[in-house]
């Protein structure tokens, strides 16, 4: 049979279908042969549909095996001798129906729904309500079966904010109702969960800090709750309507929470801090927290639970595997134990700062029904072929043989742009099952994630995400669903529902379908190509400074990201090297990136454009997907010429010909101009482009305080950057300035007085100096001005062991210089590292300040953080691993952030402090 003709049978049993339905209607009965709430809720919606299709059934109970003049949809579970009977009789084999599945068959007067379980029965119904919205009539004829991929299929809400509440830090929200209103908002909640049921999501995560003190009364620690009589009621009364809400819609509600938090009055009480990465763990912590989740556990039976073992606590080490199965299983056992309960319900492991393969070895055999779940991009989206050692981490995790959740992370780089390519979303589902052999999705808000429920449109009332990024949770559902669909089916459907929403043709969908898809591979490429980090510490739609694209090193270069989420290609410090030495390039080049990216924004331009006047539906909605199209053109042009200034610079640094530098003028002018466009796209229609606005943001700026967060605040330093640059032209030009000599003055060292003799014998910086006492390591270069610094001599295999630790008095603010080796390997002290310790800038430690400062020979070059303190007694403690304390300096003591280029033993230059 041709094409032509299959096309045209397929019509005319759709025509067939119709007119058969159409002389049934108004005899519909719904029968339900299992009592259950989600198969009640899969009826209604059913019957809803019908009645606007004019059959003006409502959903009721029936003898289902009478016949009549009715035509029965009967509605159960396999298991079930009603439904097991009409299987025989209409020759289904059930045995393929598995989880979630569901087999729907119509035969004279009846149709069958027959579920592997409520939830198939549900999907069942929820699928044939979809078939006659679609016919506008019960489908005279139809026998179809489907089942999820996926097993768990969930979407995520912070109960965060996107500012630290008043005396309190990072992830600590308390649940109420002054500070999340929306939390305790009946409807918005059913719109959401109606939202999620319609997409057949399964799970719904609730992140949160520490909520165990909004949630649990503990008898031994009644003074741990947190919040007042009248709230803990409303939290309570919130949570049993979310959760039997959730269930009916086949959603089982997961809370996750972070260790080790304890609740603020509990932290007063016992004079502690409310988190604290380097403390050990404590026996009053450790029974603190198992009889909250003992407590949670015997409350709310139908939670799950979402462990996050790291970022408050320090993920090396045996610790995270003593509180996983010395803590958290045994409050899990306990709460089991009260409710006379011998099961065990799922506990999620989150594999983030953490080693999840080691503690999962100690936790399995304690405990069986355990899941993992690990980012599947970091905090953003940049590929659908993952590879390298964080792909090999996932495969590690799934082939322990438990069920690995893919977590689509608070997406950074796609804030706050509309998101919605269903190719990029599609791959991505396919690589997650293909190459991280993993079985569930765990997804984030397209954007605002700190900000929910609220999307950042400046509209007013404000958008809801729910509604303004309807796509992002359709796609991502269908694919988790089932992911190896025909990709001309899917343009085909995804181009029928965009042609709904905005009255306009399919071939009109298509376009809108094809600005999406153009525009969705921009962020993407951008931050692998470029970026810093995967962390939502890089707001990647704010831009980069040029220092931050010619030596990215100095900001903390997050590796994975170049070695595991994109493809395999260069940076453009690697492109520069080996075009200077004429060397072949390898894999995704920047210059490719540069010139795709363009092209992308163009043709997503042009595609919304052309179909403009033909929007007869939700007009407004859609002129802000045109502006958030015209956004990501000029953004893509913006990085597109600035990476193309960071290479000129680069040849510069090679060259070290002025005419190589003044080359770096006209394209910084033509980003500054694009930027200058994003400027006023954004205004007026955006309120942020980041949601998370604390200090934690350091890509472009430092966010502290809500500030760097639109692009007006930024533009006057992108413009400072090239009236920089005109000047260091103009100044290298006359003076020939050299440009190896010491940025900053000679340091001079603070007195402070250590009051703890851990560590007795200072040092003088110098060649030649030990700073280990139980080592022969020497000091063979350093940056000069370091020169005479008194720095604290430490023990080589205590720092292994045990930390390093300091009590020290000082009379004015100062700052401790630490030397942080550049490396991962066991034995030497990470750098602070936001990506997964929020806490990593308490003390203003998480930026690089001098790079490549130290060489020790036989050890990777050091780079040196500082610590700033106040006037005052302190007591600093720093994690397992060898690192270098350099000594003070006075905390007012200018100190320019630079790379001294030591390991380079020709002295090679930098070239990003001519931007500065
Ligand atoms: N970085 C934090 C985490 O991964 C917040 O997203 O938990």
């Amino acid at each position: 049979m041709t094409k032509r003709s299959v096309c045209l049978l397929a019509m005319l049993v759709i025509i067939a279908n119709a007119i058969n339905a159409q002389a049934q209607k108004d005899k519909v009965v719904i029968v339900r042969t299992t009592m259950s709430p989600r198969i009640e809720y899969g009826a209604k919606q059913l019957s809803d549909v019908l009645q606007v299709a004019g059959y003006g059934a409502p959903a009721q109970k029936h003898n289902a095996t009478k016949n009549g003049p009715v035509h029965r949809i009967v509605a159960g579970v396999i298991t079930e001798d009603t439904i097991k009977a009409f299987g025989k009789q209409f020759q289904i084999d059930f045995t393929a129906i598995g989880k979630e599945g569901f087999v729907i068959k119509r035969e004279g007067n009846i149709t069958l729904i027959a579920g592997g379980d409520a939830s198939g029965v549900l999907y069942g119904c929820l699928e044939l309500a979809e078939q006659v919205r679609q016919l506008k009539a019960l489908p005279a004829d139809i026998h179809i079966s489907d089942k999820p991929q996926m097993v768990l299929r969930g979407t995520c809400i912070g109960i965060q904010k996107p500012y630290y509440l008043p005396g309190r830090t990072v992830y600590e929200y308390p649940y109420t109702p002054e500070t999340f209103p929306w939390l305790y908002d009946k409807q918005l909640w059913l719109q959401y969960l109606d939202t999620l049921a319609a997409n057949r999501y399964n799970s719904l995560y609730l992140w949160n800090g520490h909520p165990f003190a909004s949630l649990v009364r503990l008898k031994d620690y009644p003074y741990a709750v947190e919040v007042d009589d009248a709230t803990f009621k409303k939290n309570e009364e919130m949570y049993r309507f979310l959760t039997t809400e959730a269930d009916k819609r086949g959603i089982w509600v997961i809370q996750m929470f972070y260790n080790i938090i304890v609740s603020k009055p509990f932290a007063e009480k016992h004079g502690i801090k409310t988190q604290d990465r380097e403390r050990p763990i404590m026996p009053l912590i450790a029974d603190y927290t198992r009889k909250s989740i003992a407590a949670f556990v015997e409350k709310y039976p139908n939670v799950g639970l979402l462990v996050c073992l790291g970022e408050a606590m320090e993920g090396v080490g045996r610790d995270d595997i003593e509180w996983f199965t010395k803590t958290i299983i045994p409050g899990v056992r306990d709460g089991l134990q009260a409710l006379g309960r011998k099961d065990e319900p799922p506990i999620v492991l989150r594999a983030h700062d953490t080693d999840a393969p080691a503690v999962m070895k100690e936790a399995l055999p304690l405990y069986k029904n355990l899941y993992t779940e690990a980012k599947y991009n970091g905090e953003a989206l940049t590929t659908y072929t993952p590879r390298g050692p964080w792909a090999e981490l996932h495969r590690t995790l799934s082939r322990i043989g438990t069920v690995q959740i893919e977590n689509v992370h608070i997406l950074a780089n796609l804030e706050p742009f509309r998101y919605g390519s269903a190719n990029f979303i599609q791959k991505s589902v396919q690589a997650m099952h293909a190459v991280y052999e993993a079985n569930g999705l765990h997804l984030y808000p397209q954007a605002s994630y700190w900000d929910w429920p609220y999307a950042a449109d400046s509209a007013q009332p404000k958008l809801l995400q729910v509604e303004r990024d309807w796509l992002w949770y359709r796609e991502w559902a269908r694919y988790a669903w089932n992911s190896n669909r025909d990709r001309t089916q899917e343009i085909n459907y995804w181009a029928g529902l965009l042609a709904g929403r905005y009255g306009c043709s399919i071939n009109d969908g298509k376009k809108i379908l094809e600005a999406y898809e153009e525009s969705g591979e921009i962020a993407p490429k951008l931050l692998r190509r470029f970026g810093i980090t995967d962390g939502n510490r890089q707001t990647l739609t704010l831009g980069m400074t040029m220092p931050q694209l010619v030596n990215p090193n100095r900001f903390g270069l997050f590796t994975l990201l170049y070695n595991s989420e994109g493809p395999e290609g260069e940076m453009l410090s690697e492109y520069a090297a080996k075009e200077w030495q004429r060397q072949p390039h390898t894999g995704e080049t920047p210059v490719q990136v540069m010139a795709e990216v363009k092209v992308h924004g163009q043709k997503a331009l042009d595609a919304i454009s052309a179909v403009e006047q033909h929007i007869t539906r939700n007009k407004e909605d859609f002129l802000q997907l045109k502006n958030d199209m015209l956004c990501y053109q000029a953004l893509a042009n913006h990085y597109a010429w600035k990476a193309q200034a960071a290479l000129d610079a680069l040849r510069y640094k090679y060259s070290n010909q002025l005419t190589d530098l003044e080359k770096v003028v006209a394209p910084l002018e033509q980003s500054v101009q694009w930027y200058r466009k994003l400027t006023d796209y954004t205004k007026g229609t955006y309120r942020y482009a980041n949601s998370m606005q604390t200090q934690q943001r350091k890509i472009p700026f430092r966010g502290v305080n809500a500030t760097y967060k639109n692009w007006w605040e930024i533009l006057p330093e992108f413009e400072k950057e090239l009236s920089q640059l005109k000047k260091r032209i103009d100044s290298l030009g006359a003076a020939k300035a050299n440009t190896t000599t010491a940025v900053n003055a000679a340091l001079k060292p603070a007195t402070v007085t250590r009051t703890s003799n851990t560590y007795s014998s200072p040092y003088q910086l110098m060649k030649g100096a030990r700073p280990f006492a139980d080592s022969t390591y020497v000091i063979t270069n350093m940056a000069p001005e370091l020169q005479g610094l008194s720095g604290i001599t430490t023990r080589w295999n205590a720092q292994a062991q045990r930390g390093s630790h300091i009590i020290f008095y000082t009379a004015r603010p100062a700052k401790l210089l630490v030397g942080f080796f550049q490396t991962k390997a066991p034995g030497f002290l990470p750098a602070p590292e936001l990506e997964t310790n929020a806490t990593a800038n308490d003390y203003g430690q998480a930026d690089v300040k001098i790079a490549n400062a130290l060489i020790l020979e036989g050890l990777p070059p050091v780079n040196i953080h500082t610590y700033s303190f106040k006037a005052g007694t302190h007591s600093l403690s720093l994690a397992k691993g060898a690192c270098l304390l350099l000594g003070f300096i006075d905390d007012k003591e200018p100190l320019r952030v630079y790379d001294a280029a030591l390991q380079a033993a020709d002295g090679k230059k930098e070239v990003d402090w001519i931007f500065e």
